[in-house]
C-alpha cells in the first residue's frame, strides 16, 4: 500500500473514532436524557433494547433493570422504561396525547385497517368506532352460545383421555383458538375435536417472536421489505399480514357461502358495512385477522396462569371449590357455567384478576411518543419525541402500588374494597387509555366460563415437578402445565 493510501485509511478511522467519541460524549453528558440511569451500552446504541427483546425474557430483564436503576430506566438512546405511578397514569390515561411509537409501524406493515398497529390516533378512533359494538359487553350474550359449543366439546374430549398427566395448556390453547373461529365465523377450526393444531401454534409463535424484536429495528424491517422480491421473506412477522390474513379471508368467504342465521362477529360487521360502506371487505378481513392473530394466545396464556397458580396453591383451589359448591347448593350453577353466573362469583373474579396481574399475556413495553411540551418522570424532565413505555409485568410487581406482597399470588387482595380503585387503575394486562384491548370482554367471557366449568367437571392435580416455562416474544408464552385430571360426576 502506498503511503498516501495508508494515510487516507488512517484518516478515515480517526474520523470515525472522533464521531463515535463525540456521539458517546453527547449521549452521556449533553442529551436531554443524560441524567436518566441505564446500562452503558443502552445509552449509546438501540441494539441493547433489540437484544433483550430477542432473547425471550424481556419481562424479567426489565424488572431487574428497574430494581437496579429505579423508576425510569434508559434502555435505548431515545427510549425509557417507566414505572413511576404518576407518569404511568399520564401516559396511558383516556385521551390520546401519547401516540403509539414507531415500533408499531412494523406491526402494521401496509395494513390500512389495523387497530393494534395504527399510530395515528385520529384514524384509530374512527376505525375503532366502526367495530366497537361487535366487541362490546352487549355482544357477550350474543356470542356466548358459540363459546358453549366449543367448551362442551373440550370437556367431552378431556373426559376421554386416559394417558395422564395431560398437557392442559395445549388443550386450553386448542379451546381458545377454536373459540375465536366460533365467535368470529360461527365455525370452530376443529382443533379441539381432533386434538391437533396442524402446527399453526408454532407458526403464530414464530411470528410473535419475530415481531418482538424486529419492531425495534424498523430500518432493518424496511430494508428487508424492499429487498423481499429479490431475497424472499426472511421474517416470520410478515405472516401476520399474509398467511393469517389469507386464513381469515378464506373463513369469511366460506361463512358468506353458508346459509343460516349466524350469531357471530362477522354478521355484526356485515351490518356495519351496510351502514358505512367505507368499511370495505379488505378492512373487514384485516379486522378478522386480528381476531385470529391476537385473540387466542393471549387468552390461552391467561388461562394457563390461572390453572397453574390455582393448582400450585391448594388453599386457593379449595376456597374456589367452596364457592362452586355454595353456588351449586343455591341452584345457581349451570353446565357450562354462564357468563352471568361467573360474574357473580367474587372469588373466581379475584383469581382471574390476580393470575393475570402476575402473568399478563403482554409484558412488553407499550411504547408511546412523548407529545410536544414534554413531561416529568420521577424527577427528570423528558422532552417531546422521546419514547416511553411501561411493561405490565413490571408495574404489576411495584410494591408502591400493590404492597410488600406484590410478588405473591393473593387473590384476596381483590376482595379488599378499600384498595379496589387503586388496583383497577394500575391493572395493565389489557393495556390502557384509548388503546385498551378491544377483545377484553371476549376473553373474560371465555376465561370466566372455562375455569369454573372445568373445575366442576374434573378433579385436578399438578403433575409432580410441573413448572411453567416462560418465553417472551411480543406475548408471554407459558409451557409445561402438566395436570392429572379425573372426571367428576356432574
Ligand atoms: C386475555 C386475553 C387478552 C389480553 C391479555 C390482551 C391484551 C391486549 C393489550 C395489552 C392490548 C394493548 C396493546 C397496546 O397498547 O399496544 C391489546 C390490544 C388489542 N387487543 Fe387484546 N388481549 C386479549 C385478548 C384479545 C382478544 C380475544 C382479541 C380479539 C378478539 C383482542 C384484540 C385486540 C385488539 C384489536 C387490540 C388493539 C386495540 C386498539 O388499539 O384499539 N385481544 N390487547
Amino acid at each position: 500500500m502506498e503511503l498516501k493510501q495508508l494515510f487516507e485509511a488512517y484518516a478515515i478511522i480517526a474520523l470515525a473514532a472522533i464521531i463515535a467519541g463525540v456521539y458517546t460524549v453527547y449521549q452521556f453528558f449533553f442529551s436531554p436524557l443524560a441524567r436518566i440511569p441505564g446500562p452503558f451500552i443502552a445509552k449509546i446504541s438501540p441494539t441493547y433494547y433489540t437484544f433483550i427483546a430477542k432473547r425471550g425474557r424481556i419481562h424479567r430483564d426489565l424488572a431487574n433493570l428497574h430494581r437496579k436503576y429505579g423508576k425510569a430506566v434508559r434502555i435505548a438512546p431515545n427510549v425509557l422504561s417507566v414505572i413511576d405511578p404518576t407518569a404511568f397514569r399520564e401516559i396511558y390515561k383516556a385521551g390520546n396525547r401519547f401516540w403509539k411509537a414507531e415500533s408499531y409501524s412494523v406491526l402494521q406493515g401496509s395494513r390500512p385497517f389495523d387497530l393494534a398497529g395504527q399510530r395515528n390516533e385520529k384514524i384509530h378512533s374512527e376505525q375503532r368506532k366502526l367495530v366497537a359494538r361487535a366487541y362490546s359487553m352487549d355482544s357477550i350474550t350474543y356470542l356466548e352460545p358459540q363459546v358453549n359449543s366449543v367448551l362442551v366439546s373440550l370437556v367431552n374430549r378431556l373426559r376421554g383421555i386416559r394417558a395422564q398427566p395431560i398437557d392442559l395448556g395445549y388443550w386450553i390453547q386448542l379451546f381458545a383458538f377454536d373459540t375465536i373461529g366460533a365467535i368470529s365465523f360461527s365455525k370452530p377450526f376443529g382443533y379441539v375435536e381432533s386434538g391437533d393444531d396442524e402446527r399453526i401454534f408454532l407458526r403464530l409463535r414464530k411470528a410473535f417472536r419475530c415481531i418482538g424484536w424486529i419492531k425495534h429495528s424498523s430500518t432493518l424491517f424496511k430494508v428487508h421489505q424492499r429487498l423481499m422480491p429479490y431475497i424472499g421473506n426472511w421474517l416470520a412477522s410478515n405472516d401476520r399480514n399474509t398467511y393469517f390474513f389469507e386464513l381469515a379471508s378464506k373463513e369469511i368467504q366460506a361463512r358468506t357461502n353458508r346459509d343460516g342465521d349466524f350469531k357471530d362477529i362477522v354478521s355484526q360487521l356485515f351490518s356495519v358495512q351496510k351502514a358505512k360502506p367505507e368499511f370495505n371487505d379488505t378492512n373487514l378481513a384485516f379486522m378478522m385477522t386480528t381476531n385470529v392473530f391476537a385473540g387466542s394466545d393471549t387468552t390461552s396464556t391467561s388461562l394457563r396462569a390461572i390453572f397453574y397458580l390455582l393448582l400450585k396453591y391448594p388453599e386457593k383451589y379449595n376456597r374456589l371449590m367452596e364457592e362452586l359448591e355454595s353456588k351449586r347448593q343455591a341452584g345457581e350453577l349451570s353446565n357450562p357455567v354462564t357468563f352471568n353466573e361467573a360474574e357473580a362469583w367474587p372469588y373466581l373474579q379475584a383469581i382471574m384478576y390476580e393470575a393475570t396481574r402476575l402473568y399478563p399475556a403482554v409484558c412488553d413495553l407499550l411504547d408511546r411518543d412523548v407529545p410536544e411540551g414534554g413531561m416529568t418522570i420521577d424527577r427528570y424532565y423528558v422532552p417531546g419525541g422521546v419514547v416511553v413505555g411501561t411493561s405490565a409485568w413490571v408495574i404489576h410487581r411495584a410494591q408502591e402500588i400493590w404492597g410488600p406482597d406484590a410478588e405473591e399470588f393473593r387473590p384476596e387482595r381483590w376482595l379488599e374494597k378499600e384498595n379496589e380503585g387503586t388496583m383497577k387503575r394500575f391493572f395493565f394486562s389489557f393495556g390502557g387509555g384509548s388503546r385498551t384491548c378491544i377483545g377484553r370482554h371476549i376473553s373474560w367471557l371465555e376465561i370466566g366460563k372455562l375455569v369454573p366449568t372445568l373445575l366442576m367437571c374434573f378433579d385436578m392435580r399438578l403433575a409432580n415437578g410441573a413448572e411453567l416455562k416462560e418465553e417472551h416474544g411480543t406475548l408471554l408464552f407459558l409451557d409445561g402445565l402438566e395436570v392429572y385430571m379425573t372426571p367428576r360426576e356432574v
